[in-house]
Parts: structure tokens; C-alpha cells; sequence
């Protein structure tokens, strides 16, 4: 077990993880929290995944982000706070950046709060006329605007197809939630993946590098390293699955073999087989994420696709 300097935050943060990780494990379907990714290997682990050759999301997010810049910035009211939900690294934003030069500010808002003041730091650098306005909060809870956008019409980006992880009735309520912390008449810019074939899909969240199975695989680590778990690392396998009736991309973990893992006094028994499921990533049509945002009280006012249809943009606006 990793020994920790006694600071109350971070034992009760590994009270929480422990607490998540017994309950996640003691259904029928076992299952891991998304969440648990992103430590410091994972959050790199990530990086690497939006370059890997199949991963095409970002990539061609990107593009789409390039080549509509400036009809962007056509239906983007002058003078307008661009919000951004759960903003990471900025690299997708710079792209839009340079295509709205009358931006009054641009609000990130992330959990991390360190990472978050070090992207805000070095934007604010290279873009010294723009108004940052970082907030440390939880996108999937309400949270208030800094003051100082005042009444500037808003805007809303979210962009990495992210609401494809949440499950579509979540993902409902979460627009809704974004409506009400925009405010009326915002604006929404978001990226969403989209229905392709299922070789492609599996091929994306499963690379021939294997960076992706070492994402999904570092949960147990990290188990391991902070819980004093004893996952054997190589009795279990990453799969990734496109599940058609759900439309989605299911990540797994599964085992090799019959075996007992003890993590924290309790034990936990796995059949050669089972699987801990890790992660969903919906995929919609275009039609099916209209009518997703429709029922969340956005209407779609355009939407763009690459030439192959793989990925799509959709700008929404909300009365
Ligand atoms: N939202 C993106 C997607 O679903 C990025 C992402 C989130 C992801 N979790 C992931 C990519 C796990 C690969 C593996 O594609």
C-alpha cells in the first residue's frame, strides 16, 4: 500500500475511491468508474490516444474546427463569453481562437484546478487581449458564471465528442443543465462522434500500439498503487466492443482465467470471461443527436461533417 503523507484530503479521497471500487465490483456487472482514468499516467496515457493513427476523433474534430472557423464566428454574437465545459488542454480551442477575434471573454471551466490555472496562464500569453476567466468546477453540476461576464450574450463549447460517455438520458440532462448556466438565447458548439462501421469504431478504442489497453488497464494499477489492490495485470485483457442495440462503444476489462483479487480485505472472485465494464462512448446520427438536444430544449441551427461522415460539429441554440 502506498504510504500517504497524513494529509486529511487525500485519505479521504482514497476512502472514496475505495468505497466506489468495492460497490463497482460487487454487481452482477462488474464495473469500474470512468473517472478513475485520469491520474497523472492516465491523463498522459489519453494525450497519446488522441494521436494514435486509428483514434480518428480528434483529428478530425480539428479539421472540422478549422475549416468552419469563420462560420462559427459568423453565428457567435459580438462581444460573447465562450464557455467551456471541462476544457483539459486547450489545443481544440486555440484552433477556434483564431477565429474570433471579438471574443469578450473565455471562460474554462475544469475540475482540475492546478491544470486548469496553468492553461489559463499560458493562454492568456499567447492570446494577451483576451479576457480569461477560469472557473474550478464540475461540469455536471451547477455552477455560477464569473461576474464579470455580466450580460454577455453566451456561448457554450464541448467539444471531443464528450457526451458520448455520458448515457443518453444523462446526456439530456446535462444540455439542459448547460441551457441553464448559459442563460437564454446561448449558443452551444459541440462535437459529437458518429454511427460508422463497427470495424472502424472497435478499431479506434482498441489500436494495434496498445495504448489504449494500457489507458483502461492503468484503473488496476492505480488500484493497486492506492488501494493496495492485488490485480494480477496479466490475467486480465482490454476489449473493446461496439454494442449496436445501444449504439455504443463498450470498454472492458476482462479476465484471463478463474481467480480471487483481494483489495482491501475484501475479496472479489472473477470467472475466465467476465468482464469489469470501464466505459461507454455513445455514437449518434445526425438525426439522433438532434432530437437528444431537441428534447433538452436546443435547437440545431447547423452541423457540419468531414467528407467521410466520421465525425460531427453541431452548433445548437436554446430560447
Ligand atoms: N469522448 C471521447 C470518446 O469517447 C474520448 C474518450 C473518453 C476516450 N474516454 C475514452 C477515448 C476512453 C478512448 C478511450 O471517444
Amino acid at each position: 500500500m502506498t504510504v500517504h503523507p497524513t494529509f486529511p484530503e487525500s485519505v479521504a479521497a482514497d476512502s472514496v475511491f475505495l468505497a466506489d471500487v468495492h460497490a463497482g465490483l460487487s454487481t452482477p456487472q462488474k464495473t469500474l468508474s470512468p473517472k478513475y482514468f485520469y491520474d497523472a499516467a492516465g491523463s498522459e496515457l489519453f494525450e497519446q490516444i488522441t494521436a494514435l493513427p486509428e483514434y480518428y476523433p480528434t483529428r478530425t474534430e480539428v479539421g472540422i474546427l478549422d475549416a468552419r472557423g469563420d462560420e462559427i464566428a459568423a453565428y457567435l454574437p459580438k462581444q460573447a463569453a465562450l464557455v467551456e465545459f471541462g476544457s483539459g488542454s486547450t489545443a481544440k480551442l486555440r484552433r477556434l481562437l483564431n477565429h474570433l477575434p471579438d471574443l469578450a471573454a473565455y471562460v474554462p471551466v475544469d475540475v482540475s484546478g492546478e491544470f486548469l490555472a496553468e492553461q489559463a496562464t499560458t493562454l492568456q500569453k499567447d492570446f494577451p487581449d483576451l479576457t480569461v476567466e477560469p472557473v474550478v468546477a464540475d461540469f455536471t453540476k451547477p455552477f455560477a458564471l464569473p461576474e464579470t461576464t455580466g450580460m454577455a450574450p453566451r456561448a457554450g463549447f464541448f467539444p471531443g465528442s464528450t457526451v458520448g460517455n455520458f448515457e443518453p438520458e444523462e446526456a439530456r440532462a446535462l444540455l439542459d443543465s448547460f441551457g441553464a448556466i448559459l442563460g437564454p438565447d446561448a449558443l452551444l458548439i459541440l462535437g459529437v462522434d458518429l454511427v460508422k462501421d463497427t470495424a472502424r469504431l472497435e478499431a479506434a478504442y482498441d489500436d494495434a500500439a496498445g495504448v489504449t489497453a494500457a489507458f483502461n488497464m492503468n484503473l488496476l494499477k492505480r488500484i493497486n498503487h492506492e488501494l493496495g489492490g492485488d490485480f494480477d495485470l496479466d490475467a486480465f485483457r482490454h476489449k473493446a466492443v461496439f454494442n449496436p442495440n445501444a449504439s455504443r462503444i463498450e470498454m472492458h476489462l476482462e479476465s484471463r482465467k478463474d481467480q480471487n483479487v483481494r483489495i482491501g480485505g475484501e475479496t472479489f472472485a472473477f470467472r475466465a470471461g467476465e468482464t469489469i465494464h470501464t466505459e461507454n462512448s455513445y455514437k449518434y446520427t445526425l438525426d439522433s443527436f438532434k432530437d437528444l438536444a431537441a428534447r433538452a430544449g436546443w435547437q440545431s441551427v447547423t452541423v457540419w461533417t468531414d467528407p467521410e461522415a466520421l465525425f460531427s460539429v453541431h452548433v445548437l441554440r436554446r430560447d
